[in-house]
């Protein structure tokens, strides 16, 4: 068989499993406290945030309901719009509900720029952010994010629900991609 490896066209490992999720049970006791009241609805973005989402909810102590969206950036690669085209919708009612999107990593910030103000507009008593990754480099906006787990550099970057034209999201770490993959610059 001439199965392909995982790791063949990785450089270096940013992020170890263990490490994200010994950060994410540090994230999970912030987001606890900060919602002792009442718990959030979490939101997940698809399809990357399935490996944050599954890990993140398993750790938080309360009742933690998952709803899911997917959305798709027009203009990237050339001009990022920041126009976002809502490809799967949420099941909820955020009407008076605490929203907080979990997302798998923060690029131009464009993306979640733009969803938070849609969350709030079908009026969520309050819309925050959770994040594994960021990329403070690569930030063209300004954008209030309330739990960061790791700053990283602008690379591009897999694994942990990170793909590569659909290929990686299973890698169990993240990992930078070796450029020759996508013919970028080494
Ligand atoms: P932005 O923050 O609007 O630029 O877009 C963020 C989205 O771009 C993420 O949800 C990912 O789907 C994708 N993305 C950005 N950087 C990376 C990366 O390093 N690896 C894989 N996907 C990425
Ligand atoms: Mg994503």
């Amino acid at each position: 068989m001439d199965a392909k490896h995982l790791g063949d066209d990785l450089t270096v490992v940013l992020h170890t499993e263990a490490e994200l999720h010994a950060r994410l049970a540090e994230m999970a006791r912030e987001i606890e406290a900060d919602y002792a009241e009442e718990p959030p609805l979490l939101v997940g973005v698809l399809k990357g945030a399935v490996m944050v989402m599954a890990d993140l909810a398993r750790e938080l102590r309360f009742h933690a309901q998952m709803d899911w969206m997917a959305v798709s950036s027009y203009g990237k690669g050339t001009k990022s719009s920041g126009v976002v085209k809502i490809l799967k919708d949420l099941d909820a009612d955020l009407t008076n509900r605490d929203v907080l999107i979990v997302e798998d990593i923060i690029d131009s910030g464009l993306t979640l720029s733009w969803l938070k103000e849609n969350l709030a507009s079908r009026g969520a008593r309050s819309v925050r952010i959770c994040t594994m990754l960021r990329k403070p480099e690569a930030m063209k906006v300004q954008l209030d994010v309330e739990y960061v787990g790791y700053d990283i550099p602008a690379d591009f970057v897999v694994g942990y629900g990170l793909d590569y034209a659909e290929d990686y999201r299973n890698l169990r770490d993240v990992a930078i991609l070796a450029p020759h993959v996508y013919g970028g610059d080494a």
